[in-house]
């Protein structure tokens, strides 16, 4: 058997590393996960994510995050939850649970309080002066500024597939906003007897296309994970154009079942793969007509990510 980690945007180089060490030495597919997200969680310098995340219209860092075993169909989620160290975790500490599997808001808080989770106030001096510059002029901004989901999908020795993501959604969303995140289905998926399948991006489109299991049903299908995650976004991407007249900026990580990926998106998009024969390497996707094409990127400080 064989190990792979897929994840998104340049922030999650280190990460993938380090799910990756842990891969090769034989952690599971979920802890291998929790592993690179929280790395990406931890970091302030990524401002999309966890501390120092992308403030709310109120100045509040309110995160989401979604988890989800592709041996068992099960799942976590929390959303706009706030006051946390790492919702990756409290996700999937809640995917051990037959009911309350998506917990948000306050009841999220009192689940993580209740459960020793890590406290952790996620402003820093960089986002709060950010939202301090912005926050009169919401409606100037393109809801997709500077605004990136870290999503990772797994695949273990044994064969266990797993997905999961954490973000602090759209900056300067309104309060109680939640996107496609932790929004099984639309912002990830996981079977380990199919593959797996987690996107970024706005979540309001994401969510018009069920993305990450439409994905899924078309690895399902027979696609390969290169076909199924180009047709779900740039199909998705089509019908939105064609009825609203334009489609937002949408992304998709896509793994069978033996650990080979895809991507699919309508812009220019960063992501990495890692495997038991590749060392991590970042990789540069972009749209081309109805197809995804990508690159290896062989100039890292060229791909900015703030
Ligand atoms: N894709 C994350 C969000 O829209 O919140």
């Amino acid at each position: 058997m064989s190990w792979s980690v897929l994840s998104t945007w340049k922030m999650s180089l280190e990460g993938c590393r380090i799910a990756a060490q842990q891969l090769a030495k034989g952690a599971t597919a979920a802890d291998a996960l929790v592993a690179g997200i929280e790395n990406v969680e931890d970091n302030p310098k990524f401002c999309s994510v966890g501390f120092g995340g992308l403030p709310a219209r109120d100045g509040h860092v309110y995160l989401d995050g979604g988890f989800m075993d592709g041996d068992t169909l099960r799942f976590g989620a929390v959303g706009s939850i706030e006051g946390f160290r790492s919702p990756i975790r409290i996700a999937r500490s809640l995917s051990a649970y037959k009911f309350n599997n998506f917990l948000v808001g306050q009841g999220a808080e009192a689940y993580a309080k209740a459960h020793g989770f890590e406290a952790r106030d996620n402003r820093t001096s960089k986002s709060q002066a950010r939202w301090e510059a912005e926050k009169d002029h919401a409606q100037d901004l393109v809801s997709y500024d500077g605004h990136d989901t870290v999503c990772f999908l797994t695949r273990d020795d044994a064969g266990t597939s797993c997905a999961g993501v954490s973000t602090s959604g759209l900056f300067l969303k309104e309060p109680g906003r939640v996107g496609d995140s932790p929004v099984i289905g639309s912002g990830f998926y996981a079977d380990s007897e199919i593959g797996s399948a987690a996107a970024t991006g706005v979540g309001e489109e994401i969510m018009k296309g069920a993305l990450s299991h439409t994905a899924v049903l078309y690895m399902k299908a027979g696609f390969t994970a290169q076909q199924a995650a180009e047709r779900a976004v740039l199909e998705l991407d089509a019908a939105l154009t064609r009825r609203n007249g334009s489609c937002n900026a949408i992304s998709l990580i896509a793994m069978d079942r033996d650990g080979k990926f895809g991507v699919g998106t309508n812009i220019v998009f960063p992501f990495v793969y890692a495997s038991d024969t590749q060392e991590p390497t970042l990789y540069l996707a972009q749209r081309d007509g109805m197809r995804t094409v990508y690159e290896a990127v062989t100039d890292i400080d060229s791909v900015v990510q703030d």
